[in-house]
């Protein structure tokens, strides 16, 4: 498919976003809240996509991973025994002029504030996770944290879940949830906020297989968002340098996007060794390692952890299907978003050629059959180029319009391609069959 554009600024994606409701800043009529970003009835439909497709991705068509959902809020002590309360965090310095903070590892070693020009204070470590208290005291005895990352849900339930399912090693227990971070510097639209959601896999492994599992899944991952549509040339794999990989992480590799400002991370896959398994075991006193019926043998597994953001991925996919095509004098640009059809909010629109009261019943007729099966919208407003233009801009992959020969000749409607614009009858008996087809192609 060739392109009108190869790149998109992101004022237009954020611009498109809030004027055809996929996402919109949040608590807007009291003047937002910094970095903070509610999903809309697109977007709403665009995320879950995206977290349907990973699940049935990473859990549905494998054999080999089980599904979680532990809860935000866990005992204080994990994020002890994790290292989080002491090793997570960024270096934090502040202009001593206007007061802006920044982390101090995103200013690549200059000296003065990019605001004001002024001089920093002195670096110091920030704690990048929010906390939260339980019940009605607010004293540090009931202080829990808000999960930095999902991640902790698992490892705390790995033992349950061995011996709940009887699985054997090598295996993996994957969880998409809320995570929240009091990032020093967010923004970036939904790339970087306070509150997200991760999709997290931690897949356990017997030692010394590491590597092999840590390569299979670093293919895996980029090929899922290959397969969902993401143009292969704006992904690229990078390794973690020694300076930067997490206080758990024996190494990691980032699968980056090439963002309107640049290549950023959209997932990372991480080898946490038997690190944090290891760790509850120390502070909880329970026995977490795996015994090895084979090798009659007790163990801690290794672990590989691909870890992606279900908003990351979900701009991501806003951006590399964002198009403008030059269009004729009369119509003007077409703006299309080339979603692939598992992530399109809206797979089939049903566009009677006019309000005509022929026309109308049949029109409704056909979306009730095809709302059983897809998820649909119906629009009859203005001219039928307009219409198309308005699915266009939303990602919808096909159109089903009914005209006059419909409803006195054929019983046959028109299918038109978002991508291609091409049109082709079809006998409404076959309707559902063709854009299934379609839908699957
Ligand atoms: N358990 C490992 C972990 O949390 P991470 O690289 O810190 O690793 C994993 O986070 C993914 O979560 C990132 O690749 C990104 O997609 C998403 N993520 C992290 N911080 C985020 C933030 N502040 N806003 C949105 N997404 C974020």
């Amino acid at each position: 498919m060739t392109r009108g554009i190869d790149h998109v600024e992101m004022e237009k994606i954020v611009s498109l976003s809030k004027r055809r409701g996929f996402i919109f800043p949040s608590s807007e009529i009291y003047g937002g809240l910094a970095s903070t970003w509610d999903y809309g009835p697109l977007g709403v439909e665009l995320k879950r996509n995206v977290k349907d497709s990973w699940w049935r991705t990473v859990v549905h068509r494998r054999d080999d991973v089980f599904g979680l959902d532990a809860a935000i809020l866990m005992h204080p002590q994990v994020w002890v025994s994790s290292g989080h309360v002491d090793g997570f965090s960024d270096p934090l310095v502040e202009c001593k002029r206007c007061h802006k903070r920044y982390r101090e590892d995103h200013l690549e070693g200059s000296s003065a504030c990019p605001s004001c020009g002024g001089e920093f204070t002195e670096s110091r470590t920030f704690n990048l996770m929010l906390k939260t208290f339980l019940g009605p005291v607010e004293d540090s005895a009931h202080q829990v944290w808000m999960r930095p990352e999902t991640a902790q849900g698992i490892f705390v339930n790995f033992q349950n879940v061995v011996t709940s399912t009887r699985r054997k090693l090598p295996f993996g227990i994957a969880q998409i949830g809320k995570a929240f971070r009091n990032e020093i510097t967010a923004g970036n639209f939904v790339f970087r906020t306070r509150e997200f959601e991760q999709m997290e896999i931690e897949f356990f492994v017997k030692p010394g297989t590491d590597e092999e599992w840590h390569d299979r899944w670093i293919k895996d991952r980029l090929k899922w968002y290959t397969d969902h549509g993401i143009r292969s040339e704006n992904l690229r794999i990078r390794p973690h340098g020694d300076d930067e990989l997490a206080h758990y992480a024996k190494s990691c590799y980032d699968i980056e996007y090439n963002f309107p400002w640049g290549w950023a991370e959209l997932e990372g896959i991480a080898n946490r060794t038997d690190f944090d398994l290891r760790q509850h075991q120390k502070h909880s006193g329970k026995e977490l390692k795996y015994f090895d019926d084979e090798l009659q043998e007790h163990y801690f597994p290794y672990v590989i952890e691909p870890s992606g953001g279900a908003d990351r991925a979900t701009l991501a996919f806003l951006v590399d299907s964002y198009d403008e095509e030059p269009g004729t004098e009369s119509q003007g640009t077409r703006t299309v978003l080339h979603l692939h059809p598992s992530i399109a909010p809206v797979k089939v629109a049903v566009l009677p050629l006019s309000r005509n009261e022929k026309l109308v019943p049949k029109a409704r007729e056909v979306y009730q059959q095809l709302l059983e099966h897809f998820v649909c919208q119906y629009d009859d407003a203005q001219s039928i180029g307009r219409r198309y233009r308005r699915q266009d801009e939303i990602g919808t992959p096909l159109a089903v319009t009914i005209d006059f020969d419909t409803v006195e000749k054929d019983d046959a409607v028109t299918v038109r391609d978002r991508d291609n614009m091409q049109q082709t009858r079809v006998n409404i008996k076959e309707l559902i069959a063709v854009v299934t087809e379609k839908l699957n192609s």
